[in-house]
C-alpha cells in the first residue's frame, strides 16, 4: 500500500489554489496524483452556523465539516481511497452521491484553510502558500463567481466585503507563516507547477 506525499496549496480567494493543483495533477497524470479540496467539505446549508443577522459566513473555518475532512485526509495517509462529499456551490447543498478519490504516490491538498487547521498542516508533507494582491485575487474571483458559480456582480461584492476580506484578514494571511515556500502568483501557472515540482523532489529526497 502506498503512502501519499502530501502537498498543501494555501492562499487567498482568487490567488489560483484549484488552477495550479489541476494543472499539476494534468501534468503528473492521473495514475500519480490526485486532487483533494477542502472547498468539498462545505456543511450542507442546512447546516451552517448562521451569524447574528441570518447570513452565513462561507469563508470562515466553522464553514468546514472538519470532522469528515480531516478523518478523510487520515484515510488517504494510510494508503486507502475515499468516497468525498460532492458539494454544490450553487445552491450549497451536499449531494447524496459521492466522488471515488483513488489513492496515489503524490496528492495536492487544495483550499482557504489548508494552512489554517492545525491538524490538516500536520498531515502535510509540502506546505505551498499562493501570493497574490487583494486586487487581481478579487477581480479574478469575480470573473470566476460571475460565470462559473452564477453569482450576481452585488452578490459577490457584498460576499467580499463582509466575509471573504476580513476573514483573509483574521485566518488566511496569518496562516502564510506556516508555508515551507510562498509562491507569487505574479509568475505564470507553468513557472508555479515548475517551482512545486523542484520543491516536492527536493523535500521527498530529503525525507528518504
Ligand atoms: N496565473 C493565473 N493567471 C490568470 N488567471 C488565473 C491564474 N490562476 C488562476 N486564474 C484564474 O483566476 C480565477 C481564480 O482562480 P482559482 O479558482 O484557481 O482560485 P482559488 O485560489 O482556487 O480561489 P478560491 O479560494 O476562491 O477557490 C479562475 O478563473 C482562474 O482561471
Ligand atoms: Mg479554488
Amino acid at each position: 500500500m502506498i503512502k501519499p506525499f502530501f502537498v498543501g496549496l494555501a492562499g487567498g480567494s482568487g490567488s489560483g489554489k484549484t488552477t495550479l493543483a489541476k494543472s499539476l495533477h494534468s501534468h503528473l497524470g492521473s495514475d500519480q496524483t490526485s486532487i483533494f479540496c477542502l472547498d468539498w467539505y462545505y456543511h450542507d446549508i442546512c447546516k451552517q452556523p448562521k451569524l447574528d443577522d441570518g447570513s452565513i459566513n462561507f469563508d470562515h473555518p466553522s464553514a468546514l465539516d472538519q470532522y469528515l475532512l480531516i478523518n478523510h485526509l487520515q484515510q488517504l495517509k494510510k494508503g486507502r481511497n475515499i468516497n468525498a462529499p460532492i458539494y454544490n456551490f450553487a445552491t450549497h447543498h451536499r449531494s447524496k452521491l459521492t466522488r471515488k478519490i483513488a489513492n496515489r504516490p503524490t496528492i495536492f491538498i487544495e483550499g482557504l484553510h489548508t494552512l489554517v487547521l492545525s491538524e490538516v498542516r500536520r498531515i502535510l508533507d509540502l506546505k505551498i502558500f499562493i501570493d497574490l494582491s487583494d486586487d487581481i485575487r478579487f477581480i479574478r474571483r469575480l470573473l470566476r463567481d460571475q460565470s462559473e458559480r452564477k453569482r450576481s456582480l452585488h452578490g459577490v461584492i457584498t460576499q467580499y466585503l463582509t466575509a471573504t476580506r476580513p476573514m483573509h484578514m483574521e485566518w488566511i494571511l496569518p496562516s502564510r507563516r506556516f508555508a515551507d515556500v510562498v509562491l507569487s502568483a505574479e509568475n505564470s501557472v507553468s513557472e508555479m507547477k515548475r517551482i512545486v515540482l523542484s520543491q516536492i523532489q527536493a523535500t521527498s529526497k530529503a525525507g528518504n
